[in-house]
């Protein structure tokens, strides 16, 4: 019997191929510089540095992160310019963002008249300049101050707070996530963009200068990037992919650099097995519409016909048909529906070069604050 080439690889693991990986990279970043627009990858989705440096080489020209960990872990692996995408709030926060822009560019986002106190009162206390970008809400309904006069009120207060620099707006359209059809997908992305883009040229147009223009996600990046007015995009998810934009006609199953390694371990029936992965490993996530286009919790490569029907901490149960010749001890390998949550659960991933284990490289920044 020949053995399977993953063989060495212990079980539940998470691969990445590394061709797909550079290929996903290469294709947003010869978008964005074909465009003349700048890319900003949303690190969140892999949390690990030398992706981060892999994506900066290909012409990023900094990083977003959500968490204030993942900004560090960034910064000691040499990123030097980071935008934190969230607002965040807390004396202990500000004090470890100031002592990160002593070593990296770093911009804050802030949506509240509250974070804009907290950002000043914080910068002025350690003499320093903090760059804000005011979150806007295009349609997500998560944070970000809705389009109106508040944009124009909250841009003058952070002008004004003495410590911060008004550096721009961005907006997150989430909710793209749950588009029923490609369509709905671009109508998302172009409204991203137009809100953004209309917003900074009212604030130019009021005496309020407006340099960055913050929008797209994995989605809708190639949509709204193309938005006259918008200066960059922050799409994260696109260096792996899953099934999640594979239902939403973004990527391709041959785009998804990130699967799930696993064994069987149990047949107790006909038509069932148990692999050695659960939510865990997998996550509950199903996608934001609850169903991506293939049932279950994930799509089990070269096995159409088995569904990941339901998931135990550490086990699932695969529904196969009994006639199926899968076998206890058999390796499956499964393209997970978000990425990003694989990633958080995994300590480690294995990097796939021409379909051989190549090397292991650490999640660093699992468990941020
Ligand atoms: C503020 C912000 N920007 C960008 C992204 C990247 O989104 P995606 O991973 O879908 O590309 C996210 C992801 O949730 C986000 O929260």
């Amino acid at each position: 019997m020949t053995k399977h080439k993953f063989e060495a690889i212990d079980t539940p693991a998470t691969l990445i191929r590394e061709a797909i990986l550079v290929r996903n990279i290469t294709d947003m970043s010869q978008f964005a510089r074909q465009i003349g627009i700048n890319l900003r990858p949303h690190i969140k989705t892999h949390k690990i540095p030398r992706l981060a440096r892999i994506q900066v080489n290909q012409g990023a020209v900094g990083i977003a992160v959500s968490k204030i960990d993942e900004a560090k872990a960034m910064i000691d692996g040499g990123i030097k310019d980071v935008l934190i995408a969230d607002p965040f709030i807390g004396q202990e926060k500000i004090s470890r963002v100031l002592k990160l822009s002593e070593r990296a560019e770093i911009t804050v986002t802030a949506d509240s008249p509250e974070g804009i106190k907290v950002l000043g009162r914080g910068a002025r206390d350690k003499g320093e300049t903090l760059k804000v970008l005011l979150a806007v809400d295009c349609g997500f309904k998560g944070f970000g101050i809705l389009p109106g006069e508040d944009v124009f009120t909250l841009a003058r207060s952070v002008q004004e707070e003495e410590g911060l620099e008004f550096a721009g707006l961005m907006t997150h359209a989430g909710h793209s996530q749950g588009a029923k059809n490609p369509e709905q997908v671009q109508e998302i992305g172009k409204k991203e963009g137009q809100v953004l883009a209309q917003l900074a040229e009212s604030l130019k147009n009021n005496g309020l200068s407006c340099p960055r223009v913050s929008a797209g996600s994995t989605p809708t990046a190639k949509v709204a990037g193309m938005v006259k007015g918008v200066t960059e995009i922050r799409p994260g998810n696109y260096v792996f992919n899953d099934l999640a934009q594979v239902s939403l006609g973004v990527a391709m199953e041959e785009d998804c650099a990130l699967t799930v390694l696993t064994r069987v371990v149990s047949r107790p029936a006909a038509d069932r097995c148990v692999i050695d992965a659960g939510s865990k490993t997998l996550s509950l996530d199903r996608g934001a519409t609850g169903e991506t286009v293939f049932s279950g919790f994930g799509k089990v490569k070269g096995h159409p016909e088995v569904v990941v029907s339901r998931l135990e901490e550490e086990h699932a149960i695969l529904s196969i048909p009994p006639e199926s010749e899968i076998k206890i001890g058999d390796l499956i390998e499964i393209i997970p529906n978000h990425a990003g949550q694989v990633m958080n659960l995994a300590g480690t991933v294995h990097v796939i070069r021409n379909e051989e284990p190549w090397e292991e490289w650490e999640i660093s920044a699992v468990g941020s604050k």
